[in-house]
């Protein structure tokens, strides 16, 4: 069966990301300080794509966007457009489950400042790559942010220049539709440069992407 690459638990290509984890370990040593895995079924059509571990929300419980704001927004989003069911709780162990829908990052590993360098952005890229070719039934992509867009661009070896990232912006590439979409973070919330209801048009159009 087929099956996700990870990086390992320990990986040390980062050396400021692996540095900053073990300093998060020795200070908080049950939180999960590892690079956060990615959540979803591998029969997923969608595939939502994230910057990187938020240090006191998936670095903590080891799951995508579980434990921060963004989270409470993303999975808020998701459940209202049926890609969940069960009860999302900010916990790893609560009763959500994605259903048709994957969510990862562009970054498994915790950055300081919520900030990777290029760097350690082109370190991850051949996971983000992998994964998406593991998905083969994937017909859309969410890329919540800049840093998330480029990746999926690096990820197909295509030119940056030809992949304008803007809000609501959908690319071709391959089979499957790219969708752009400013982060979830409280920062956009915060200066509204993005609300509720242009997230939730964002997964209105994955939909009809998706045709369901
Ligand atoms: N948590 C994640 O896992 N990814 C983000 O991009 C933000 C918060």
């Amino acid at each position: 069966m087929k099956k996700l690459i990870e990086p390992n638990k320990n990986c040390s290509k980062c050396r400021r990301l692996y540095n900053f984890r073990k300093k998060n370990q020795s200070k908080n040593p049950d939180w999960f300080n590892a690079p956060v895995p990615t959540f979803g079924e591998l029969s997923s059509s969608l595939l939502i794509v994230g910057l990187a571990p938020g240090l006191q929300g998936a670095n903590k419980t080891g799951r995508p966007f579980t434990g921060d704001y963004a989270g409470d927004l993303l999975y808020k989003t998701i459940n209202k457009f049926n890609f969940s069911k069960g009860k999302y709780a900010g916990t790893i162990d609560d009763s959500l489950k994605l259903k048709n829908c994957t969510i990862t990052n562009a970054v498994r590993c915790v950055p300081p400042q919520n900030k990777p360098i290029s760097e350690e952005i082109n370190n991850c890229n051949n996971f983000l790559k992998k994964t998406i070719e593991i998905h083969k039934n994937l017909k859309v992509i969410i890329a919540l942010g800049l840093i998330a867009h480029k990746s999926i661009i690096s990820a197909f070896n295509l030119k940056q220049k030809l992949y304008k990232f803007k809000h609501g912006n959908k690319h071709k590439i391959d089979n499957f539709i790219l969708i752009d979409s400013y982060h979830c973070s409280r920062y956009n919330t915060n200066t509204r440069r993005l609300n509720e209801e242009m997230f939730e048009k964002i997964f209105f159009e994955a939909k009809k992407e998706l045709k369901i």
